[in-house]
């Protein structure tokens, strides 16, 4: 059934090493692996690598932040984001980081190629600097008030309240989002791409069937407007990779990130000796290489990566496979809203093979967006994965266990039936291909529905209660399992724990595309046993205040911000008048009672004395206080003004202030001795 076997490679953009996997990230690792694993159930040598990408300014200031070393960070990151994808079956042959040698060595290989080639260029850059740091500011690092509708607190590039783009030395009263302090303007030597050289590869390499026709589209208009040079240096502090022969001078995380790709590849040969570098990545490879990228990131994949590896003597991407952006019961996910899930908070609730049928019955090859609608989602994956394939086999495995010691017998010959899935098969492979998810899960569902009718119309149930009947009956199950079976095999790229919990009961070894044109009789299964249960709508309802919870859980570290916890991840909220500072209501409370809330993994339930009133707050520091009662009769900060918020488990009135970045290591204030419940903060 397998063409000759091709090599191929495959990646997923390299998640960066400072923040959680989420459902969003899930939409492409889980459609690459689908890809991935349907070509090794082909019979073809394929590879997934990946890796954390672990550069940047974001992450040193995170880590210096959290008092630990960046590679303190990284490596905890790495080690949550592998336990996540492993979780939901994303079989990676390798997951690597960018902070490796061989991504060192490889970089500095691609850079000094391109230099000696005449491809780069070195010229001052007047940039934004931080005194009181002593860095150079990116510019989301910079904040001030719009030039154009003099909105305050606006990032140094765009304003989100007028939508007006600009350079950050338009700014009106900027300041660095780090310190807080006054930039200046300073000089330094900065090195650059030269992208132009390129021009003419590119304008035919994204025209050769590579990319999406929307995408191609796309990129022939930045092409017609004319490349830019691409700065690819940073000065220090950065953590990245120094560039040879230039101290203080860094490449840019954007620059040695898709070498990550290279590099966990080169990492995995050392592992596996018959896999070759150079028969992968030199220039006249004869192996297939994709990309599976997000929309957002199309200009470093289509543009710049494909000239980088042009330059220095690299093969450049087969394709680059590009989803759109995923969205929740029809909008962005939103913390406030709890759709804004965590791949674990997931995990913690419902079983991943219902996210990845669900994603696959919706992803087709174009780059539009998904909406994971949690009714439906419940709704499809109930009729369909429990209601439609586990119910053939639940029907049919009884009679065959009670009526002949759970051997087959030989099929009831239905050549109808046969000839719709054999017909269906290539098609549906065609749809893996192609990476039409959904018209492959269309087309296996209406296979499923052909063997329910089948079932439901002979009513082995019925049969089996006359006399005579029971070799039918016998028959007619056999059918049933074999049917099954088959469904099983186009499943299995989708559902891979299914498909071996099936392997299981059907007493096989691991079934591949091959083996879908074989038919079971004489032949032994083993017991029968629930291969999935339907998703209970509460499930839900529980991942979504666990979501919110996990927002509660960060407002800590948040401390006297907006208290909706979205300021976690920003260096330094934007400077305030007094008058703003004194519209907090920030009082004296006593901890009166201090209880774990039924149901929730991280929250802890405070009742507060305020004075002359009690309050209820819920308050994710369950992590850091797991024995609640040890609060009680202590005093803390209270923010008495903070509109009141409504959870799963009651309403909570305002919030408690504590500092830390998070887990055991979270540190509720308390005001000196003497101290009175109700007195304000000031
Ligand atoms: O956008 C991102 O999340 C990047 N970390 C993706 C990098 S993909 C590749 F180029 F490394
Ligand atoms: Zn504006």
């Amino acid at each position: 059934m397998s063409d000759t076997s091709r090599q191929i490679l495959v990646t997923s953009a390299l998640p960066y090493a400072n923040g959680s996997i989420h459902l969003g990230h899930m939409l492409e690792y889980i459609q690459t692996d689908i890809w991935v694993r349907f070509q090794k159930l082909r019979g073809h040598n394929a590879t997934y690598v990946c890796a954390d990408d672990a550069h940047g300014s974001a992450i040193m200031l995170r880590a210096e932040r959290e008092g630990i070393t960046a590679e303190q960070l990284i490596d905890g990151v790495r080690a949550e984001h592998m336990a996540d994808f492993a979780a939901f079956q994303v079989d990676f042959d390798n997951y690597h980081s960018t902070h490796s040698d061989e991504n060192r060595e490889l970089a500095s290989m691609v850079y000094t190629r391109l230099r000696d080639a005449g491809h780069i260029a070195t010229r001052p850059v007047t940039q934004y600097f931080d005194p009181d740091k002593g860095m150079f500011l990116a510019d989301r690092f910079i904040k001030g008030t719009c030039p154009k509708c003099a909105a305050e607190d606006q990032y140094g590039d765009n304003c989100e309240s007028c939508g007006a783009t600009y350079a950050p030395t338009e700014l009106k009263n900027p300041r660095s989002a780090i310190s807080g302090a006054t930039p200046v303007l300073k000089e330094s030597q900065h090195f650059f791409f030269k992208l132009p050289d390129f021009d003419a590869m590119l304008k035919s390499w994204t025209r050769s069937g590579t990319l999406q026709e929307s995408v191609a589209n796309k990129i022939a208009e930045w092409l017609d407007a004319g490349l830019q040079e691409w700065d690819i240096s940073r000065d220090a502090p950065y953590f990245g990779f120094e560039i040879p022969g230039e101290p203080g001078k860094y490449f840019y995380v954007w620059l040695d990130a898709p070498i990550g790709y290279m590099a966990s590849f080169k990492n995995l040969c050392a592992k596996r000796p018959e896999l070759d570098f150079d028969a992968y990545w030199g220039k006249d490879s004869s192996a297939e290489l994709y990309h599976f990228i997000g929309k957002d990131i199309v200009n470093f994949h289509a543009l710049f990566w494909p000239a980088m590896l042009e330059g220095a003597g690299f093969r450049k991407p087969t394709a680059v496979n590009v989803h759109g952006y995923l969205t929740v019961n029809g909008q962005k996910m939103s913390k406030s809203r709890g759709t804004f899930i965590k791949a674990r908070t997931y995990l913690d609730h419902l079983n991943p093979e219902y996210l990845r049928y669900y994603y696959a019955s919706k992803l087709g090859k174009s780059v539009d967006d998904l909406d994971l609608n949690l009714e439906d989602f419940v709704q499809k994956v109930n009729a369909d994965l429990v209601g439609k394939v586990v119910n053939i086999a639940s029907r049919c495995a009884g009679f065959i266990h009670k009526g002949n010691n759970g051997v087959l017998s030989m099929p009831a010959s239905e050549p109808k039936i046969w000839l719709a899935f054999q017909d269906a098969a290539p098609s549906i492979a065609e749809a893996y291909e192609a990476r039409d998810f959904a018209r492959a899960m269309r087309e296996t569902m209406a296979l499923a529905d052909i063997a329910n009718a089948y079932i439901a119309d002979k009513a082995p149930w019925a049969l089996n209660k006359q006399e005579g009947k029971q070799d039918e009956v016998q028959a007619i199950c056999s059918l049933g399992i074999n049917l099954f079976r088959k469904l099983v095999i186009l499943l299995k790229p989708v559902l891979p724990k299914l498909a071996a919990d099936a392997e299981a009961f059907l007493n096989e070894a691991p079934l591949t595309w091959g083996d879908y044109d074989v038919q079971l009789a004489n032949h032994t299964l083993n017991p029968f046993s629930a291969l999935l249960t339907r998703i209970e709508p509460a499930k839900i309802d529980a991942m979504i205040e666990a979501s919110k919870e996990d927002l509660a859980a960060e407002a800590p570290k948040a401390a006297a911000s907006s208290g909706n916890g979205e300021l976690v991840k920003a260096p330094l909220a934007a400077e305030i008048n007094f008058d703003a500072f004194a519209a907090v209501d920030l009082r004296v409370a006593l901890i009166e009672k201090c209880e774990f809330v039924e149901g929730a993994d991280k929250l802890l339930r405070l009742t507060l004395n305020i004075g002359d009133a009690q309050r209820n707050v819920f308050s994710g520091i369950k992590s850091a206080y797991p024995n609640p009662a040890e609060l009680e009769g202590r005093l803390t900060l209270y923010v008495a003004n903070l509109a009141p918020r409504k959870m799963k488990f009651g309403i909570s009135e305002g919030m408690v202030l504590a500092a830390g970045p998070g887990g055991q290591e979270i540190f509720l204030f308390s005001p000196d001795n003497g101290a009175k419940p109700g007195q304000r903060v000031m």
